[in-house]
C-alpha cells in the first residue's frame, strides 16, 4: 500500500525518537522511503548513523550546511516527499510550527512545505494538557495537520495520561490511512476528564493514596514452568525462564493491581508489590489460581507441560541391569487457562492466554483463542532460533476478537508494558481514584 511513497520522517527531541528505528523498519518494509531530518535535540537521542542505516538514505539536519544546501535545499527536501511525517513530536515542535517558527532545518521544512503533515506528538502528560500546548495544538488542526496520538500510559517520567507517542504500527496505519483517503480531519484523542495527570511511585507509599489506572483491579499472572514428576529426583519440564511473566506481574503491579504471581521453578527475581505463590506441577499451578480468584484479570504466560506421568512413582526409579527402560505413560494435564476462561460467575472479566507455537503462529493462536475461550491470546515464535524461551526480547503478535496486531520485537518489559497499557484501555480509567 506504501510502495513507492516518499515520507520525510521529522524527528524532535525525545525519548520517543528511539521508536522511530522501528517506524522506519515498518514504512520501508511496506515499500515506502523514508528520509529523515532530525532537530539538534533529537540527535541527542538517536544518532544520525543509526537512521541512516536504517533509511539507507542521507540524514539531514543542519539548516546551513552549504553542502546540503547545494545538494538538496530545505525545499527540495519537501518538495521529493509525498508526506512529512513529526515523530516524535515535542511540545516545544509544536509551539515553534503553530508560531510559524524557522529557527533549524526541521522547522524550516515544515513552514516550507506545501505537503500534508502528520503528527505523533510525544511528552509529559502536564506538557500535553497544558493550555498552551492545547491552543498550538488546535491552531496546527485549524491549519490541516493531522495527529496521530498521542496514547494513554505509563511514562518515561513515572506518571500516568495521555503524552506517550503512539507506537510505530499505529503511525504506519495513519500514513496508510493518508494515502487511501481514510484519515480522518485532524482530530487528537479527547482529554480524558477527571483526574488526567496520575502519579506512579515505584512502590506504594506509607499512609498515601496511590492514582494508579489499575487499582482495585485483582489479578492473577502465571509464570515459569512446571515441573511433572517422573520419581521424586526427575521431572518432566521445558525452558521457560518466567521473564516474560514476571515482567506482566511486575507491569500490572505498577499500574495498581492487585497481583498474585502463580509460578513455576524460576531463578528470576519476584517481580515488586506482588504476592507470589511458587508452585511446581500444572495441578498445582490451577489449584492456586483458584485459591486466588475472584480476579478481574488472568494472564497464563506459564508454559505448562501438557502431560504428566501416570503413577509418578514414590521412590527413585532404579536402573536395572539387563532389564529394559521403564515405560513412561503420559496424561493430560488441566488446561488451566480452558478452566479459567470457562464460563461462570468468578470468571475473570479479561482472561489473556499466551500461544507458544513454532510454525504457523498467528492461525495456530487464533485457533487457540477459540478453543480455550480466553478474550486475548498473545502469539509467539518459540522455534529455538527466536530465543523466546529464556532470552531478554519477545515478537509477539496481539490476538483478539477485533482482530490480529503484529508488535514490533521488543524486550520482554516492554511487551509487559504495552500489554498492561492495552488491559488499561480495556478496563477504561473510570475507576481512578481522584488525585489528593
Ligand atoms: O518464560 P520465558 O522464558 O520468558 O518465555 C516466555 C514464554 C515463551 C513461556 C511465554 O511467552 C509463553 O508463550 N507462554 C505460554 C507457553 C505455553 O504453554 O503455550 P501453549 O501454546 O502451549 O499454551 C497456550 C496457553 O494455555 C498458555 O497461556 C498456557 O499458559 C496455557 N496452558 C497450556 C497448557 C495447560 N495445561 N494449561 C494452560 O493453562
Amino acid at each position: 500500500m506504501l510502495t513507492g511513497k516518499r515520507i520525510l520522517l521529522i524527528l524532535s527531541g525525545g525519548i520517543a525518537a528511539f521508536k522511530c528505528h522501528d517506524l522506519i523498519r515498518r514504512l520501508r518494509e511496506r515499500g515506502a522511503s523514508v528520509r529523515c531530518v532530525l532537530t539538534p535535540a533529537a540527535a541527542r537521542f538517536v544518532t544520525p548513523l543509526s537512521l541512516q542505516a536504517l533509511s539507507e538514505d542521507k540524514v539531514y539536519s543542519d539548516l546551513f550546511s552549504l553542502t546540503d544546501e547545494s545538494e538538496m535545499g530545505h525545499i527540495n527536501l519537501s518538495r521529493e516527499a509525498d508526506l512529512l511525517v513529526v515523530a516524535p513530536a515535542s511540545a516545544n515542535i509544536l509551539a515553534r510550527m503553530a508560531q510559524g517558527l524557522a529557527d533549524d532545518l526541521a522547522t524550516t521544512v515544515l513552514l516550507a512545505t506545501d505537503k500534508a503533515v502528520l503528527v505523533a506528538p510525544a511528552m509529559n502528560v502536564r506538557m500535553w494538557l497544558h493550555p498552551a500546548t492545547r491552543a498550538n495544538v488546535a491552531t496546527l488542526r485549524s491549519r490541516g495537520v493531522a495527529f496521530v496520538g498521542p496514547n494513554e500510559g505509563a511514562m518515561a517520567c513515572n506518571e500516568f495520561g495521555p503524552g506517550r507517542m503512539s507506537e510505530p504500527l499505529e503511525i504506519v496505519a495513519a500514513i496508510e490511512a493518508y494515502f487511501t483517503g481514510r484519515l480522518p480531519a485532524a482530530e487528537p484523542p479527547p482529554l480524558i476528564s477527571g483526574p488526567s495527570v496520575i502519579r506512579m511511585p515505584p512502590e506504594p507509599m506509607g499512609g498515601a493514596i496511590a492514582h494508579r489506572p489499575l487499582m482495585s483491579r485483582r489479578a492473577i499472572v502465571t509464570s515459569g514452568p512446571t515441573r511433572e514428576a517422573i520419581d521424586p529426583v526427575r521431572y518432566i519440564s521445558n525452558h521457560s525462564s518466567g521473564k516474560q511473566g514476571h515482567a506482566i506481574a511486575g507491569a500490572l503491579a505498577a499500574l495498581g493491581a492487585e497481583v498474585t504471581l502463580v509460578t513455576g521453578p524460576v531463578g528470576v527475581a519476584d517481580p515488586a508489590g506482588v504476592k507470589v505463590v511458587r508452585v511446581e506441577s500444572a495441578d498445582d499451578m490451577l489449584a492456586a489460581c483458584r485459591a486466588a480468584l475472584p480476579a478481574d484479570i488472568v494472564v497464563c504466560a506459564a508454559a505448562v507441560a501438557d502431560w504428566k506421568v501416570r503413577n509418578a512413582a514414590n521412590g527413585k526409579l532404579k536402573k536395572v541391569p539387563g532389564a529394559a527402560p521403564p515405560a513412561l505413560e503420559l496424561v493430560p494435564n488441566p488446561d488451566i487457562l480452558a478452566s479459567l476462561a470457562a464460563s461462570g460467575p468468578q470468571r475473570p472479566a479479561l482472561v489473556v492466554g499466551f500461544a507458544a507455537e513454532t510454525e504457523n503462529v498467528v492461525a495456530n493462536a487464533v485457533a487457540k483463542r477459540e478453543r480455550k475461550g480466553c478474550d486475548w491470546i498473545v502469539a509467539n515464535d518459540v522455534s529455538p532460533a527466536t530465543g523466546t524461551f529464556g532470552g531478554d526480547r519477545n515478537t509477539v503478535h496481539l490476538v483478539t476478537a477485533s482482530g490480529v496486531e503484529a508488535w514490533p520485537t521488543l524486550a520482554k518489559d516492554a511487551v509487559a508494558e504495552e500489554l498492561a497499557r492495552r488491559v488499561v484501555r480495556h478496563f477504561g480509567t473510570s475507576g481512578v481514584v481522584a488525585a489528593s
